[in-house]
């Protein structure tokens, strides 16, 4: 298992199922195992995942069973591709088909429950429960099944496995391998949209459910929330082509005075549905008014907490963007990965919505970093643009949103600097950031005069108008410079070897140690904290007095 998630680091990571070339021939295996060696394009990975998902049943079962058994008698409805058990209120198992006929053909055999206490909603949909007939009678073939991981270790786990390594890089490389999304998760991922997706196909036969945001980008942690959108855009391109000919001819449609209602009558309606008839879903919260408007629910099958809006095709252009740098170098997620736990562990992220900084603008503000080493380690959204060809073209409400799809257009960087110095740069670079004036511009990759006074400007690389850390407040944003400040003391002015004999925690694990708790560095910088410890931290961060700091954040 070590292996398979070390495999996950490799720019293939998301490579398509060995076991499918089965039944195919030779030249498409030889097809196959060039799109392997190459990176996949997003719209690939998605488009592979969805229909993926479309062949793939949840089915709860007990917690003591013959593994064998159940998937010999699944096999009578076709053959499994994939599947894996997972714990959640229970043992499940994820069974993905070869084709979407076994579907059907185990759903004809499948019964509905009898209704004893509850009456049933008569929905079928492609989650099952599987008892066995004779419970009391268990066989010594009736094991406990391996399960697969869904959430990542606690954090206090996670420290000590840092101590092991023997870099800070290798300690960000344990971080990502221990709080990436798995394989298994992903696939569940895309099952809890496709799920959705069976009842807005109820109103919309031709809409589809996609996932977005950090499920899709490379940069989701395991236990993140499944943000989806439900997309109407492939019934349009149908009615594109219809248009050829003489004539002319279109559906007679409800009209309404804006898309925002129109989008909030379709989320009312499909919202109601889950509630009333989605098996496991619950807590549905209708948050029609905000900006994007969306239906809060959590699914209880697959565990996830979801985010369904109607296609935002500009957070689609964020999302695929983030997975070109994410796959581009494998530092990018690394950093990525350390930096949002490091802001989760001080408070500066927050799972609820507030005056915080989000993990995606935290993710941007990494990007523009790197757009800035010398040389770049990512390149910048322009540079992006002018490799696109006529594919990759994307005009949204007026905003040239195109960039190359294509990965192997993309010159590798020339940059070799360690994750170590990465770390310590970006708290040091960010320690300093004069964010009164400048504002992060990721499209051009530089720092810009500030449009607006809002503490932290970070541009919506697509809508140029639009600053996507506006939600942060000055104390904030202070509280940020703060954290970096201190966490580019500590990576600068510890003992390393001294700290590793003493087995305290060092490099990255000292910075997930919230500062002023058990921290020694914190500790003994605090009795101390003489001028001349002020001096030192000072002259550390390349600060010329000790009013920058706050002149620095705008105060
Ligand atoms: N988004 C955006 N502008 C914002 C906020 C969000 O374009 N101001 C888009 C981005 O594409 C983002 C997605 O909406 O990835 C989902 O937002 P959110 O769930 O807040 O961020 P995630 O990237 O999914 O990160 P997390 O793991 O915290 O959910
Ligand atoms: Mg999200």
């Amino acid at each position: 298992r070590a292996g398979g998630r070390a495999l996950r680091l490799l720019p293939g990571r998301l490579r398509a199922p060995a076991a499918r070339l089965g039944s195919r021939g030779a030249a498409e295996a030889q097809e196959d195992a060039e799109v392997n060696t190459r990176k996949k394009t997003f719209t690939e990975v998605q488009t592979e995942r969805l229909e993926q998902a479309e062949r793939t049943v949840l089915i709860k079962c007990p917690s003591r069973l013959n593994e064998k058994k159940l998937l010999q008698y699944l096999s009578s409805h076709g053959k499994i591709n994939s599947h894996f058990f997972f714990e959640n209120r229970g043992i499940h198992a994820l069974i993905e088909f070869s084709e979407k006929s076994s579907v059907a053909s185990l759903q004809d055999v499948v019964g509905i429950p009898k209704a004893v206490e509850h009456h049933v909603v008569p929905f079928k949909s492609r989650l099952f429960t599987f008892t066995l007939k004779n419970p009391v009678a268990k066989t010594a073939e009736e094991t406990p099944v391996h399960l697969s991981p869904q959430s990542h270790i606690p954090v206090n786990e996670l420290i000590q496995k840092l101590h092991k390594a023997d870099s800070i890089s290798s300690q960000m490389y344990i971080l990502l391998n221990e709080y990436q999304l798995t394989e298994e998760n992903i696939k569940l991922r895309f099952l809890a949209c496709s799920l959705v997706q069976d009842f807005a196909r109820a109103y919309f036969p031709d809409s589809t459910v996609k996932p977005f945001g950090s499920s899709v980008n490379t940069f989701g942690k395991l236990g993140c929330d499944v943000d989806m959108f439900l997309d109407f855009r492939d019934a349009q391109e149908h009615a594109a082509k219809m248009k050829k000919g003489p004539f002319e001819m279109e559906y007679q449609m409800k009209r309404l005075p804006s898309e925002r209602l129109a989008t909030q009558k379709i989320l009312s309606v499909i919202g109601d549905c889950l509630d009333n008839f989605g098996p496991g879903c619950v807590s549905i919260q209708k948050i029609l008014n905000a900006r994007c408007p969306l239906v809060k629910f959590a699914h209880q099958p697959t565990g996830f907490q979801c985010d369904l809006s109607v296609s935002n095709s500009i957070a689609i252009r964020s999302s695929e963007l983030l997975y070109i740098y994410g796959t581009l170098d494998p530092r990018v997620r690394a950093l990525v990965f350390s930096l949002r736990c490091w802001a989760r562990v001080h408070g500066l992220t927050n799972s609820i919505p507030g005056t915080w900084i989000t993990n995606f603008s935290l993710t941007m503000m990494v990007m523009f970093f790197l757009q800035k080493r010398s040389p770049p380690i990512i390149p910048t959204l322009d540079q992006l643009k002018e490799l696109a060809d006529e594919k990759d073209k994307h005009i949204i409400g007026g905003y040239d949103c195109s960039f190359v799809s294509d990965l192997s257009k993309i010159n590798p960087t020339k940059n070799t600097e360690t994750l170590d110095e990465l770390l310590c740069d970006f708290f040091e670079y960010f320690g300093n950031f004069d964010f009164r004036k400048n504002s992060l511009n990721l499209r051009r990759g530089k720092e810009v005069n500030k449009p607006e006074s809002s503490p932290l400007y970070i541009w919506n690389p697509f809508e140029q108008d639009l600053n996507i850390s506006k939600n942060v407040n000055q104390p904030q944003l202070e509280k940020f410079v703060a954290m970096a400040r201190e966490s580019a003391w500590i990576l600068q002015k510890e003992d390393r070897t001294q700290r590793m004999i003493n087995k305290e925690p060092w490099g990255l694990a000292a910075l997930l140690i919230p500062f002023g708790k058990s921290n020694t560095n914190k500790m003994r910088r605090t009795k101390g904290m003489g001028s001349e410890t002020i001096r030192s931290l000072l002259d550390s961060l390349k600060l010329s007095n000790a009013s920058n700091l706050q002149k620095a954040v705008g105060k």
